[in-house]
């Protein structure tokens, strides 16, 4: 079996960490989401893996080649020349995948469990021409959704429907045989002007060929989507296991569930699990609580944290009261106004979103 991931897309909804980024390249628990994604189909098993890559081509491709991941697998890149759907980055990989089986992976889902369990079935079960994933959500009508018959069978697949059918979405991993080419050659482009995947499996449903779907019990978070990046995050650190390779001075207590990346220091703090310190990140008289993650090169001083997500070479520092449910992208500088006038100064890019607290209120 082959694996394809999709990480074009413009990372509009994560705005304005995108700004600077590629969506799939922002770190989940310290990891960027596409290595998560990488990694879910190396542990099912498969090394040849195909990247479709779009705008941020260039930043995804020297990301996965340093990563390590490039050197252990067989991964090569395919460029798609405008976001013109699912199913389109499914056509242009063709010569990639040839005939063989293959998973497809949108490199910013991640699933509980990860996917091997779903590989295995799809390869005992030689006549699957297809297996989806559908997740039970509270709003489907962001999603692909499912309609199911009484006895299990998908009846039919609808995209973004503004009253869905059930409330099963599409999660973003789908298994295909060769049919699935001759289901995309005969499908128009959607209102949005894309190839839909999810037309391209109806096409199969309506045409006799087998489609089975998996219901997925765990979480799932599509991080494109997520507003909330910092569940996404509290998810993932709850399943990590933690390991201690930075060091941590006496005066600081630091729990079970923390995992301290390597060159990373803790000094007279508490760090409160789980939570994940980065690289080379310094932690000096501070408070780290649960569900934080800290990425590489930041300096935290004399602050309090809580469930917060930090990106790299950022600097907090001497904040007077406790920061929480913040995401905090790169090279930010936080620090106490200590001249006069003593006013918020802020410096905030395009999208950004900030709570000040109001002091009346505390001081009441
Ligand atoms: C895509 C699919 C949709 C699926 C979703 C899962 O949506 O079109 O069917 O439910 O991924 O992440 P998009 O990310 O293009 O909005």
């Amino acid at each position: 079996m082959r694996g394809l991931i999709l990480s074009g897309g413009k990372g509009t909804r994560l705005r304005p960490l995108t700004y600077t980024n590629a969506k799939q390249l922002i770190p989940v628990a310290n990891k960027p989401v596409l290595f998560r994604v990488i990694e879910a189909i190396r542990d099912a098993g498969i090394t040849d893996i195909g990247i479709v890559i779009g705008d941020t081509g260039e930043q995804v491709r020297s990301a996965v080649i340093e990563s390590g991941l490039y050197d252990a697998l067989n991964i090569q890149f395919i460029e798609q020349e405008a976001p013109l759907g699912l199913a389109h980055a499914v056509k242009i990989s063709r010569d990639f995948l040839g005939d063989e089986r293959f998973v497809m992976f949108l490199g910013d889902n991640v699933i509980q469990g990860g996917i091997s369990p779903l590989i295995r079935d799809f390869d005992n079960h030689p006549e699957w021409n297809c297996q989806i994933v559908l997740k039970a959500v509270q709003d489907a009508r962001q999603y692909g959704v499912a309609k199911l018959a009484p006895n299990g069978q998908v009846e039919y697949l609808v995209e973004k429907p503004a009253e869905p059918p059930s409330n099963l979405a599409l999660v973003g991993i789908y298994m295909f045989d060769h049919h699935i080419f001759t289901a995309i050659d005969n499908i128009q482009p959607s209102a949005r002007g894309e190839l839909e995947i999810t037309h391209a499996i109806q096409w199969l449903i309506d045409n006799g060929y087998v489609v089975h779907s998996h219901e997925h019990k765990g979480w799932w978070i599509d991080t494109g989507k997520a507003p909330d990046m910092l569940e996404a995050n509290s998810h993932v650190l709850d399943e990590l296991n933690h390991v201690i390779l930075g060091t941590v001075d006496e005066r600081s207590q630091v729990d079970s569930r923390v995992t301290i990346e390597e060159g990373a220091q803790i000094i007279n703090s508490v760090i409160r699990g789980p939570a994940i310190i980065g690289k080379n990140t310094r932690i000096v008289n501070s408070y780290v609580g649960p569900y934080t993650s800290i990425y590489h090169h930041c300096t935290i001083e004399d602050t309090e944290l809580e469930r917060c997500v930090v990106l790299e070479h950022s600097s907090i520092r001497r904040i007077p009261y406790r920061l929480q449910d913040s995401l905090i992208g790169r090279h930010v500088d936080m620090d106490i106004a200590d001249r006069r006038p003593l006013s918020n100064k802020l410096t905030l890019g395009d999208y950004s979103k900030v709570r000040l607290l109001d002091l009346k209120v505390i001081i009441e």
